[in-house]
Order: C-alpha cells, then structure tokens, then sequence
C-alpha cells in the first residue's frame, strides 16, 4: 500500500479498501486473485532456503497464498493488529484460537451467551482432551471475579452475544482475566472492528467469522484469528498450517472485495436497526426489544462506552411464544428466513428452533432465548421497506389475516408477468422513525390492485432495454 504523505494514521474507510494491497508487476487496480495451490522455485537452493526459512517465498496455500496476505493484511490494519491468519470459516478461528493455546490439564471459563458452536466446544469438546471449562453469566463480574480464584489460561466471550445482545465489560474482565494468567479471546463478529476494538480493551486475541459482514452479501464463508505478532506466528500459525485450515484464495479474494463496502454497509445497516428497534418497542405484541443502543437495553451504558454504534441485528421476544414467532416469520414478505447474519439482505432467525437447538433446554431458558425470541439482521434494503414488512406481520400475529408466506423473490417474479397499471400509485409515506412507523399496515397485495384499470402490457411501458446499437463512426 502506498504511505500516506504524514504519519497520521489513514481512517477505518481508507484502509478497507487499499489495506493490505500488494500489486503485481502487471501494476493492476484491482487485487489479484491467486488461485494456485503451490508455488514453484527458481532452484533447489531456493526451495531448500525457503524451508529453513532463510529465503522468504510463498511455498503452499495451506501455509500462505498472496490473495489470502493480502486480506490478512487489511483486516490487521483495520483492527489495529499486530498480525492476522485467515481462516476457511469462523469456526475454524475459533477452534483454531483455542486449541492452539491449550493442553490437557488447562482451565477455560467462557460466558455463557455464545453462538451455537461455540457452545458446543467449551461444553462438549476441550473436556474431552482434559481441558477443565467453566461458564458464567456474562454480564456478573462477580461471577468472573469467583471464576478466577483459580488458575485459569484462557477465557472466551463474545460481545454483543449471538443472538440476545447481552454485553460483556470488556476492560473489567481482560483485568481480571490477565490477573489469573488467562489470554482473553473475543468474538467480535456483531460488533465488527467497525463498531469495537476489543484490544483496546486488553483482549489478546479477537476472532471473526468473514462469512457475516466482512463479505456479508452472502457468497463465502471465512473467518480470522487476530492477535500479537509473537502469538500468530509462535502459537497459532503452526496449528493452523499442520492442522489444514487455510482459506481458499477465491474465499479470500471475494472477502477482500467486500471489505471494501463494509464501512458503507455497517453503517446504513445499523442506522436501520435502530430505527427497527424503536419502531418495535411501541408494538403492543411484543415483550421485549434488545438492542445494545436502546436506552432500555439493561447495559445501555455499557453499550455506549464501549461500541460507537447499536450494531446490525435486533433481538426481540413476541408475547405468543413459538407459534406467534412462526406466525410472525412466515407473514414476512421482504425478510427472509435465515440461519445467517450480518448480510446486504435482511435476515430473521428464531434460535431456539435452529442456531441453539442443540444447546439444552434449560441453558437456552438462562440465555432468555425463549421460543417467542426472534433475531433480526438488518440489511440494505430500503428501511422503510422493512418497517412496513416487519409492521405487516406483526399485525398478522395480532390476528389480522396472515398471508401465506411469499418470499420477495417470487413476488418480484409475479410483478414481472403481471400487466402494470397505467399510472403508478405513489406509496403513503411511512416515516423510518419507529415513533411514526404504521401502526396497522394491511399485508401487502401480491398482485397489483384490480383498481388497475385497462392495464397496458408490461413490455409496451418498459425502456428498450436492447436498443439497436448506434451505426459505428467511420474512422
Ligand atoms: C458469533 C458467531 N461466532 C462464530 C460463528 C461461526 O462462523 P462461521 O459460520 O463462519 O463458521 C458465527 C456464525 O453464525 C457467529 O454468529
């Protein structure tokens, strides 16, 4: 990357999009996709020197690839790492952060308000290669504090939590946490390193899932491992090259690119989830709305001390329980049902049923993942939009007739070969302010008013989309 004319540090937008560039001799814009699996040399000597590490010279994508460097690279200098490894998905940068810095015999105290998987590993997996785990309840420092009365080397978190945003006080537990000799590990994937750096706070290392807002317009999956030069290269590179868990260059190259837009993404998606969240505190069919920027959020402070923003995904728990969440999901016209997050497209999840069902009954119950729990990722669809599908729906859940579910896709495709009415009905307008959100929107049609009266054929008022080209100028 070219240095900036000063030392001033080049902002967060700037380095997502020139961060970590390396150009070819070919001198291209765009950075290059490397699609190779190896690499060759230009003699024995060389090979020999790259491998005793005297020469510095890629040897195989399972240890380095120049497309991969070159993500690694921007997604250090946009967390203000000392180094970064890409991995093929966020749970293998999970998996990865831990097992490399554990052995038999160790201790690990995680909170509780983790991602499925996550779960899965504390609970279930490190005890079966004699690592001792421990759970607390997240947001009780006192439950920490308990927690390090005894020895312990690595602790787990993530903040905000997946999927009811409880928060976690990043300074008050890394202190705590290195006190007990333990390294701290943070999920950072619903704040972004746009909206939390944890290593500002004293966490070691900080994982990511790339699969969620780094790419977030749902093509790949990848993840990242952060941390000091020392530990990438000493503790975690290792596991990583001999265990197999490299990033495919094409992975890499589509998250580079999507990085590029992040800053622009997060930040309209979140000024649409706050919106979302106060538009669903004043819905009567709803118990509760958490969201880290509502001032009703029990760690609003928090929230404000520690993120510069709410975030992209809303929680919320309907009154009715699962059948008013399933009656809610399928009234949706625009949002999609979806396991995924952090995505251009506006996604809603009910935990209980899939991200959490294998964690136990009761231990979903402690997380307040009801079976009326819903958790919303907010896209890039026009806000407005998604204040009247979500209002819709709600109003189904009140009893109004529920449409049959009719994902946009197909309504798009409906439209298209439907005639069009001959004058377009402008839209009342609905405020994004959930204040003035609708109270009462009826469903939407799903096909156009019969008021469309002697409709014209789509084709006849649609631009020629295939002029017939100019005649060439003679030269
Ligand atoms: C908080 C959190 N961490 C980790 C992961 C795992 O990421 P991946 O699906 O890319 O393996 C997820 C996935 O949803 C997540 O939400």
């Amino acid at each position: 990357m070219a240095k900036p004319s000063s030392d001033r540090p080049l902002r967060p937008a700037t380095l997502l999009v020139r961060g970590g560039q390396m150009r070819s001799n070919y001198d291209e814009t765009a950075e290059t996709l490397y699609l190779t699996s190896g690499f060759v040399y230009d003699s024995a000597r060389q090979a020999e020197q790259t491998f005793t590490g005297e020469v510095t010279h890629f040897q195989y994508s399972r240890f380095g690839n120049p497309t991969v460097q070159m993500l690694e690279s921007r997604i250090a200098a946009l967390e203000g790492a000392e180094a970064c490894r890409a991995t093929p998905t966020g749970m293998a940068a999970v998996h990865g952060a831990l097992l490399s810095h554990l052995k038999a015999g160790d201790r690990v105290v995680a909170a509780r308000a983790l991602f499925g998987s996550c779960h899965w590993i504390i609970s279930t997996l490190l005890p079966r290669y004699g690592i001792e785990t421990e759970f607390v309840d997240g947001a009780d420092l006192e439950q920490w504090k308990a927690a390090f009365r005894r020895p312990c080397q690595l602790v787990l978190l993530e903040t905000p939590s997946n999927p009811m945003l409880e928060l976690v006080d990043l300074k008050a537990v890394c202190d705590m946490a290195h006190e007990a000799g333990a390294i701290v590990v943070v999920d950072n994937v619903f704040a972004t390193p746009l909206l939390q750096k944890p290593m500002k706070f004293g966490a070691d290392v900080v994982v990511y899932s790339a699969t969620k807002h780094f790419d977030g317009q749902g093509r790949v999956l990848g993840g990242a491992v952060l941390g000091s030069k020392k530990w990438v290269e000493e503790v975690l590179q290792p596991f990583l090259r001999n265990t197999g868990a490299a990033i495919s260059p094409f992975n890499a190259w589509v998250i580079l690119k999507g990085l590029e837009t992040l800053h622009l993404r997060v930040h309209a998606m979140c000024r649409s989830a706050a919106a979302i969240a106060q538009m669903l505190e004043e819905r009567a069919e709803i118990a509760r709305v958490f969201y880290p920027y509502l001032a009703s959020h029990p760690q609003y402070a928090l929230a404000k001390q520690q993120m510069s923003a709410g975030g992209t995904l809303v929680s919320f728990a309907l009154k009715g329980g699962k059948e008013a969440a399933f009656r809610f999901m399928d009234a949706l016209r625009v949002i999609d049902i979806s396991n995924n997050l952090g995505d251009s497209k506006s996604l809603i999840t009910h935990p209980a049923t899939t991200t959490h069902m294998r964690v136990a009954a009761e231990e979903r119950a402690r997380l307040g993942i009801t079976d009326g729990a819903l958790r919303l990722s907010v896209g890039l669809e026009d806000v407005e939009d998604l204040v009247e599908d979500i209002a819709a729906a709600l109003d189904a859940v009140a009893g109004n007739p529920a449409p049959r579910r009719k994902p946009l896709a197909k309504l798009v495709a409906e439209e298209a070969a439907a005639p069009v009415k001959s004058a377009p009905v402008k839209p009342a307008p609905v405020k994004a302010a959930a204040a003035k959100a609708p109270k009462a929107a009826a469903p939407k049609p799903a096909a156009p008013p019969a008021t469309a009266a002697k409709p014209a054929r789509r084709k006849a008022a649609e631009p020629d989309l295939f002029p017939e080209p100019a005649p060439r100028r003679k030269r």
